[in-house]
């Protein structure tokens, strides 16, 4: 998760010279940048450079990131009036350049480094959209979600369709796994979820699964309703840091593979810092098969490298007992 991005001084460089959507949109320089960690890290997977927030631009919603960081979208879409302006998009034409980008990536690690495509959950999505970028409370999109619930439905049921074509898309082009990031659905409770939410990411997941790569949905913030989480019916579920991943799992199941959980900060941590949280990581794994070793969620920029590469190197050292 972040993955690339500003931590990294080779990234800076390019970035200083080209805009953020700059870099999304040149499949070469994409490419580069998707390129470099793994240059860099024994790293298991690639995850394509791009961001959740690409299929917005066609769909009719323009959005920017301010100079100080964090997206802001134009005409933020708060009425059935504002739904009815977004429109479905072709991602194969319309997010052409993912497309280009993940089939030269593919070309470079094929065989050697399996590579993840992603897109924004349908919730994740809808709160940019309603709110217009980043929010303490969430007040705009609980009140389109209590005040008009048919109108949250239909711009959640347009998000899931896009979301599901796009990602067939990247499977197409090359994605072998796809990752779907739900990163806000934390700040609702069950009732909501349930109510409003988790139809639209199961209709994603039944509409990608069964082609070829598998899904993994990450659900920040929601290790208070793992029971719902888990009825999305993903491959593989992302599990954030503020859950022990012992107790995850006995929520989830055993038939599912856990992706997750070490809270990224600790890699601000010393060495020794990291090491003992890796194991805990491990130890609460369990050594069952389907663990998948990430962060809970994603790199900052303030990060060195340099611990990055002590938690690669600390995971594949710890858990190579428990691999064999
Ligand atoms: O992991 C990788 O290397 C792949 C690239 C990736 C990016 N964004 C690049 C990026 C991925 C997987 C994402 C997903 C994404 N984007 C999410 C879901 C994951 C999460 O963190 O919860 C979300 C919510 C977004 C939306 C987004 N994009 C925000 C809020 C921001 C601003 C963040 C900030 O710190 O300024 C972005 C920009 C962004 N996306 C950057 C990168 C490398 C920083 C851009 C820059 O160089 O200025």
């Amino acid at each position: 998760m972040r993955q690339a991005g500003r931590y990294l001084p080779e990234y800076r460089a390019i970035r200083d010279k080209l805009s953020f959507i700059e870099m999304c949109k040149r499949p070469d320089v994409a490419c580069e940048v998707t390129l470099q960690p793994l240059r860099r890290f024994e790293l298991d997977a690639a995850i394509v450079f791009a961001d959740i927030l690409l299929p917005l631009e066609p769909m009719g919603i323009g959005f920017h990131f301010a100079p100080e960081g964090g997206p802001v979208i134009e005409r933020p879409i708060r009425s059935g009036r504002d739904v009815k302006g977004v429109r479905a998009i072709d991602p194969r034409t319309e997010l052409d350049y993912v497309m280009q980008t993940l089939r030269l990536v593919r070309r470079e690690i094929d065989g050697k480094t399996p590579l993840i495509g992603f897109a924004g959950a349908p919730y994740t999505l809808a709160s940019y959209v309603i709110e217009g970028g980043h929010t303490r409370d969430y007040a705009h999109v609980k009140t389109l979600m209590f005040d008009d619930p048919a109108t949250f439905d239909r711009l959640m049921e347009l998000l899931a369709e896009v979301c599901a074509g796009y990602l067939l898309a990247q499977i197409e082009a090359g994605a072998q796994a796809v990752q779907l990031f739900d990163s806000w659905v934390g700040w609702l409770g069950p009732y909501d979820y349930e109510r409003h939410v988790l139809r639209h990411v199961r209709y994603v997941v039944d509409q990608v699964r069964g082609h070829g790569a598998p899904v993994i949905y990450f659900a920040n913030g929601a290790s208070g309703m793992l029971d719902l989480v888990s009825q999305v019916g993903a491959d593989v579920i992302g599990v954030d840091w503020r859950i022990g991943l012992d107790r995850a799992w006995e929520q989830l199941g055993a038939d599912v593979a856990v992706q997750g959980n070490l809270d990224p900060l600790t890699l601000l941590g010393p060495p020794a810092a990291i090491e003992e949280r890796v194991a805990d990581v491990l130890r609460r794994a369990g050594g069952r098969p389907g663990h998948v070793f990430n962060l809970g969620h994603g790199l900052v920029p303030q990060i060195d490298p340099d611990n990055v590469r002590y938690l690669v190197d600390a995971v594949h050292r710890l858990s190579a007992g428990a691999r064999d």
